[in-house]
């Protein structure tokens, strides 16, 4: 039996003798169709006609996207290039795909290609890519604006997706004070904000550049460039030890972080800091109207992909009746869409005023009976800390370093990292 595959190599100088190679053994691979370009070959393999297709790095207008369009269609990926054409090879990897081989390759060689490919959908679904393929170290056009710091090297850093429902419950604001904090006690730390309803970290932090430092990695994973010293280049250090990938400040720019690009930066990331803070968008509702066409593009893929592919999440929710509900009911739908993924829960804006006396014991038991939440950690209303902070653009290590929220969060982070709460926040709980 063969397998039946489409060729997508036209313009390659090598495509004759490949065709004539596979057409005239019997290699096991029959060629179903010839592609002349890119619309041509996803149109062929959302025909179904094929299992496989052995395509050109030279493809026009090849990208992530493109391959993940061939996931969903179920149309393995063998990426073929020039003999003795290492940056055609790296370009390929850096795609994501697994199966890469040289076009003079045997037709023994592509068949087994091919059947290592349809066997291993999950790694050429462009769920995870190749990270290390992208580390390709420092640019050699030294172009980097900012060193990569020691911490560069096996992709080890863990990754905290700050998530939570509608309502601006504070997650900007745990994410920007985690990942501040996290960097203040030593750690290499990048705080991206990967808000697709608009994201306002650069703000908080003051950063004058408007241009997505988030969009520009995404833009670069999309088309398989992105390394580790492009990373580093697209998230400027704002303090020691915290770099910021800036996010979209118009909602209508979310089609510029797309979930199959982002996997590829967050891999990466993993290789550039120790820990990466990602501040997510609230929604996680699938659209629909669109869930026939698996390969259209949804706003909320980018938070999906950010929560599935995260060590930690931390779901925020404001400590006020209404926050709670909208809370239960998020973390409902985060079971529903992503049933592996657990979340620890922080509640923000922790006041008296609204939730009676005792409002820590009060919060946890509504949280434990509705949602079966055991263990939160509460971060308490201090307006006058965060609007000085807002105000100059700054953390609130700068500025309001003694205050309550500022306190808590430093024992947030602690606990991220495995460390006790600091001295002055465990005298001020033993009180
Ligand atoms: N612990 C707190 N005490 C007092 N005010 C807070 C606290 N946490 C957040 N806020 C304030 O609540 C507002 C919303 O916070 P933030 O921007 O962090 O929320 P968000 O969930 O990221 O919202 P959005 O949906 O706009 O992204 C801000 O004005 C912020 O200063
Ligand atoms: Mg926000």
């Amino acid at each position: 039996m063969t397998v039946r595959v489409l060729a997508a190599v036209t313009g390659a100088s090598w495509e004759p003798a490949l065709v004539a190679a596979l057409e005239g053994e019997a290699s096991g691979l029959t060629v179903v169709r010839r592609c002349v370009d890119l619309p041509d070959l996803l149109a062929a393999a959302a025909a179904g006609t094929a299992r496989a297709v052995l395509l050109s790095g030279e493809l026009r207008r090849l990208d992530r996207d493109a391959l993940s369009r061939l996931a969903a269609a179920g149309v393995a990926v063998v990426g073929l290039h020039t003999p003795g054409d290492p940056v055609a090879e790296a370009r390929l990897r850096q795609l994501g795909i697994e199966q890469v081989h040289p076009a003079d390759a045997s037709p023994g060689e592509l068949a087994a290609a091919v059947a290592a490919a349809v066997a291993s959908p999950g790694r050429q679904s462009h769920a995870y890519g190749d990270p290390a393929a992208a580390v390709t170290g420092p640019d050699p056009s030294g172009a980097a604006s900012a060193p990569v710091e020691a911490a560069a090297g096996p992709p080890s850093g863990r990754l905290v997706a700050v998530w939570g429902p509608t309502g601006a419950p504070g997650r900007t604001t745990v994410a920007v004070g985690v990942a501040a904090e996290l960097a203040a006690a030593g750690t290499a730390t990048l705080l991206a904000d990967a808000d697709v309803y608009g994201g306002t970290v650069a703000q908080v932090l003051g950063f004058l550049d408007e241009a997505p430092g988030l969009a520009a990695a995404a833009r670069l994973a999309n088309l398989g460039q992105l390394d580790l010293a492009g990373l580093a280049r697209v998230a400027p250090v704002a303090a020691p030890r915290l770099r910021v990938l800036t996010g979209i400040s118009r909602p209508d720019r979310w089609t510029e972080l797309r979930p199959s690009a982002l996997q590829q930066v967050w891999a990466l990331a993993r290789s550039l800091a120790s820990w990466t803070v990602v501040d997510c968008g609230f929604s996680l509702e699938q659209d629909e109207e669109l869930s026939f066409d698996t390969a259209a593009p949804r706003r909320n893929g980018a938070t999906l992909a950010t929560l599935a592919a995260a060590d930690v999440v931390l779901a925020v929710g404001a400590a006020d009746p209404i926050g709670v509900q909208r809370l239960v009911r998020a973390l409902g739908e985060l079971r529903e869409a992503l049933p592996g993924v657990t979340a620890r829960v922080v509640l923000t804006k922790v006041r008296r005023a609204v939730v009676g006396s005792d409002p820590q014991i009060q919060l946890a038991a509504a949280l434990e009976r509705y949602a079966g939440v055991r263990e939160v950690t509460f971060l308490p209303d201090d307006r006058d800390a965060l609007d000085r902070a807002l105000l100059e653009g700054r953390t609130l290590a700068e500025v309001a370093p003694d205050s309550p929220v500022r306190q808590a969060l430093t024992g947030l982070a602690a606990s991220l990292d495995g460390r006790p709460p600091p001295a002055a926040r465990r005298r001020r709980l033993r009180r």
